[in-house]
């Protein structure tokens, strides 16, 4: 508690001040700033009032957390803040789920597409991109024309301002083999890629707040929803709601695929769960009786 203060105090920020910055971005993000997390929003703080030219932190604390006035300057410290850290192919046994999920789906005589999919805390949209190329391999491989779309969310407005770009650097794809390298990307510069065009027409980034929920195009049945390193900075008992809220949106056979360390003992009546145990994905079985996720 000491060294929470006196870094606060320290920065020029009080320490009642903080908590509410602390307890303000949990209730507005579901991110929690755990002790070692709170230098990063001290010195964030420190800077943006300096910036700004701000000695007084009423002010700056009642024109930022205002929900009109402040929208920006929200946003940039949210912006800041979140660890947006993400690569291409991050976890391949998930993809690899992803791969088999989408052949037993096509070879499913009621199968008529499209496929939706959901990438939710997708950061820059390598993981959005990601699904992508994987659900296409398996469509190509299947003979059939490409039939899905994708919807990758974010709270940063500067991440998803990034995956609308689709340009990154040789660095965040490390796990991208040549082969793929050269059919979904295009080389824009030295060690800089970008996501060809025809593959990022499949892929609508959206800003969008997994607490607030309200975009119209998520009020669909989602055949897939994939969800990871996003809920771990949350409270388990946020992450379990989120969870069940996530449940809800999907369709019959529809499959939730969530990190490894995201939630353990979650398992609500209608679904069942992937026998592989390199990965964390669940299926919703209308065949299985129905009851309330817990
Ligand atoms: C560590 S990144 C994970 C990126 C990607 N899913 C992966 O596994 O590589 C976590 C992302 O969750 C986003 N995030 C945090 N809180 C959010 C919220 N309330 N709604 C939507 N996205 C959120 C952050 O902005 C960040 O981009």
């Amino acid at each position: 508690m000491a060294n929470r203060m006196e870094s606060a105090i320290s920065q020029n920020c009080d320490f009642d001040y903080f908590d509410v910055w602390k307890a303000t971005i949990e209730e507005r993000t579901g991110v929690q700033i755990t002790p070692d997390r709170e230098r990063a929003l001290s010195l964030l703080l420190n800077r943006r009032m300096q910036e700004l030219d701000c000695q007084d932190i009423d002010q700056y604390m009642s024109d930022a957390l205002n929900a009109t006035k402040g929208a920006e300057e929200w946003s940039g410290l949210v912006d800041s803040l979140l660890v947006k850290e993400t690569s291409f192919f991050r976890h391949q046994p998930s993809m690899d789920y992803v791969q088999s999920w989408v052949n037993k789906a096509i070879k499913c005589s009621s199968f008529s597409g499209p496929l939706w999919i959901w990438s939710l805390g997708c950061s820059t949209g390598e993981e959005a991109y990601s699904l992508a190329i994987t659900v296409e391999q398996a469509m190509k491989a299947a003979g059939l024309e490409p039939h899905y779309g994708i919807i990758g969310t974010d709270i940063s407005r500067e991440a998803i301002f990034q995956a609308r770009r689709g340009i990154y650097r040789e660095s965040k794809m490390a796990m991208v083999d040549k082969a793929t390298k050269s059919t979904y990307f295009d080389q824009v510069g030295s060690g800089l890629w970008r996501v060809k065009t025809e593959l990022r027409r499949r892929v609508c980034f959206l800003t969008s707040n997994i607490l607030n929920d309200g975009s119209p195009l998520i009020r669909r049945k989602m055949h897939l929803i994939y969800c990871q390193n996003m809920l771990v900075y949350f409270r388990r008992w946020k992450r379990r709601e989120i969870i069940n809220q996530l449940a809800s949106h999907l369709d019959d056979q529809g499959s939730l695929i969530l990190g490894l360390g995201e939630l353990s003992n979650w398992l609500p009546s209608g679904f069942t769960r992937a026998t592989q145990r390199n990965i964390q994905a669940y299926i919703r079985d209308e065949t299985v009786e129905q009851g309330e996720a817990r």
